[in-house]
């Protein structure tokens, strides 16, 4: 085992909530919640809809808030005919950070399969924006004892065709369908296992890269739970949903610690 010491990522996704206006109040709420400290300990995103890129860029930059702006999905081709989508282009120049690919929601209703996942991380990571990329098994899949075969396929299948540096430099989250937006997280216990499996695969694959990537937990997240969760010796973070809604308790999760 590596004794990498790796920075905790701590993300808002929220999803397809706010408009511009409430995304650039969340922001600043947030800031005000938040001390130079905290900064220094775990890096902070914010993932707004696309329409609210723009205006959490210029919150961001005119508050010099060391933010990161996340966004929800890319597409994998640079430019062209592609009606309604976004390229990893369009968002490096928005300062756009992180770009979440193969969120469960996404699979579920676009039908995004590992072979897209992977096409996507791919298109980002040529643009200098970091994919976080999102693995997880569905209820069905874990009461049939096929969790980690589920879990192994989408990483091998979403990081294939990567170099070992690059892999190293990305994020894997895994969610576990079950545990999104049901108020029912992980157990502690049971993401280590998962996150653990998860960082072994990459090993076997890219060698030390697996002690660099680093590999949060979504699903349920609240400031109640955080805490055990990030105690965990291979959580490297968290991807918030429901609970990053409200500034206060997003600000409550970063700040796992206190
Ligand atoms: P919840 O925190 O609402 O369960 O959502 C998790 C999630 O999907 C983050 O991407």
């Amino acid at each position: 085992m590596g004794s990498i010491a790796r920075r905790p990522l701590m993300v808002a996704n929220w999803k397809m909530h706010g408009t511009f206006f409430e995304a650039m109040q969340w922001v600043q709420a947030l800031s005000y919640q938040l001390d130079p400290a905290d900064y220094d300990r775990v890096d902070v995103g914010v993932a707004p809809s696309f329409t609210s890129l723009r205006s959490v860029q210029t919150v961001i930059q005119m508050d010099d808030l060391p933010i990161h702006i996340v966004a929800q999905n890319v597409h994998w081709a640079n430019k062209g005919a592609y009606t309604g989508e976004v390229s990893a282009r369009m968002l490096a120049k928005l300062a756009v950070s992180y770009v979440i690919v193969g969120h469960s929601e996404r699979r579920r209703d676009f039908g995004e399969d590992d072979r897209m996942v992977n096409r996507k991380a791919r298109a980002a990571l040529s643009e200098g924006v970091t994919p976080i990329v999102a693995v997880g098994e569905t209820l069905e899949q874990r009461e049939g004892g096929r969790a980690e075969q589920t879990v192994g396929r989408q990483v091998s299948g979403s990081l294939a065709r990567m170099p070992s540096d690059q892999v190293g430099r990305l994020v894997v989250a895994y969610e576990p369908v079950w545990a999104i937006g049901t108020g029912r997280h992980a157990r502690p216990a049971v993401a280590q296992e998962m996150i653990s499996y998860i960082r072994s695969r990459i090993r076997s694959k890219h060698g030390d890269a697996a002690d660099q990537v680093r590999i949060i937990y979504g699903g349920s997240i609240n400031p109640g739970n955080v805490a055990a969760l990030m105690a965990k010796r291979d959580i490297d973070g968290g991807l918030i949903g429901g609970a990053s809604l409200d500034p206060g308790t997003l600000a409550a999760c970063v700040r796992y610690w206190t």
